[in-house]
C-alpha cells in the first residue's frame, strides 16, 4: 500500500485537492476501463467538495454518463430526512449533474436493514472484479471520526470479517443510530482512497491512527489499508498539528 499525507492550509483548499483528485482519477479510470466507480462519504467534511463539483469549473470537467455513484455507508433515515448520505449528495451535487437514475447505487433505507444490506451486496456483485465479489473502486472518498471510525466501522465492530456490507449501530454525536456499511475488505479492494479531516478535534485520533501503534479494534480507520491500492490523506492544517514534524509528505 502506498499512503501519501498532504497538509493544507485550510478545510476549503484540502477540498480543492480533493477535487483536482477526483478529475484526474475520473477521467483516467474513464480512459482505461470506460468507466468510473466512485464511492462517496457522508459527514459534513465533504459538503463543499459536492458543491464544487455541482458547478462551473469542475462540473465540466467529467463525463458524468460514466460515473457511477456509491455510497461507503448510510445511516438508516429516510432519503429525505437532513442525516441521511444519499440526501446530502442528492442535494449538493447528484441533482444538478447529468447522470442517469441507474447510474446511482444508494444503499436502500427503505427496506429493513438486513434487506438493504444483502440487496447492497447483489449491487456491488454486478460491478464486480471476478474473483472479487465486489468492485475495485477506483475512488474512495472517506471520513474520520473523532473516535477513530470511519464510513460506519465503529470502535469494538468485529475485524476478521469477509462480507462486503455490515449492518452497525453506534451513538456518535447526535447521528442516527442505526448504519449499513461496506466492509474493510471492500475499501481495501479499491484502487485509490481518499480521507478529507479537519478540525482541531480530530487532531489527536488523526495522529493515533496514522502514527501509533496498531489497534484496529479502537481505531477502525488504521484496518483501511488498500492491499494494491493508494491511500491519500487530505488534512486541514488544524487537523494535522498533532502529527509529527515533517509528515506532509
Ligand atoms: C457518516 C460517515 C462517517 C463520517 C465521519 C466524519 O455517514 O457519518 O460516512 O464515517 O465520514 O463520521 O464525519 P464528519 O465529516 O461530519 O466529521
Amino acid at each position: 500500500m502506498k499512503r501519501i499525507i498532504k497538509v493544507h492550509e485550510d478545510l476549503q483548499s484540502a477540498q480543492i485537492a480533493a477535487g483536482e483528485l477526483i478529475v484526474r482519477n475520473a477521467n483516467e479510470a474513464i480512459e482505461r476501463r470506460n468507466r468510473f466507480l466512485f464511492a462517496l462519504s457522508g459527514g459534513d467534511t465533504p459538503t463543499g467538495l459536492y458543491q464544487l463539483f455541482a458547478e462551473p469549473p469542475y462540473i465540466n470537467r467529467i463525463d458524468w454518463s460514466k460515473v457511477h455513484f456509491f455510497w461507503g455507508d448510510e445511516r438508516i433515515v429516510p432519503f429525505n430526512d437532513a442525516q441521511s448520505n444519499y440526501g446530502q449528495a442528492w442535494k449538493l451535487l447528484l441533482q444538478h449533474l447529468p447522470v442517469r437514475h441507474e447510474s446511482l447505487h444508494p444503499i436502500r433505507t427503505d427496506l429493513p436493514p438486513e434487506l438493504a444490506e444483502k440487496e447492497y451486496a447483489a449491487v456491488l456483485k454486478q460491478y464486480s472484479e471476478p474473483p472479487l465479489e465486489w468492485p475495485r473502486f477506483d475512488l474512495v472518498l472517506l471520513g474520520l471520526g473523532e473516535d477513530g471510525h470511519t464510513a460506519s466501522i465503529f470502535p469494538g465492530s468485529e475485524i476478521n470479517i469477509s462480507t462486503p456490507t455490515g449492518i452497525s449501530s453506534a451513538n456518535y454525536q447526535d447521528r442516527p443510530l442505526q448504519r449499513i456499511s461496506l466492509t474493510a475488505p471492500v475499501f481495501n479492494s479499491a484502487r485509490e482512497i481518499v480521507f478529507l479531516v479537519s478540525g482541531k478535534s480530530k487532531a489527536a485520533t488523526l495522529a493515533r491512527v496514522l502514527y501509533g501503534g496498531y489497534h484496529p479494534l479502537n481505531l477502525p480507520a488504521q484496518r483501511i489499508q488498500p492491499k494494491d491500492g493508494k491511500v491519500i490523506w487530505l488534512v486541514d492544517k488544524p487537523a494535522a498539528s498533532e502529527l509529527p514534524e515533517r509528515s506532509d509528505m
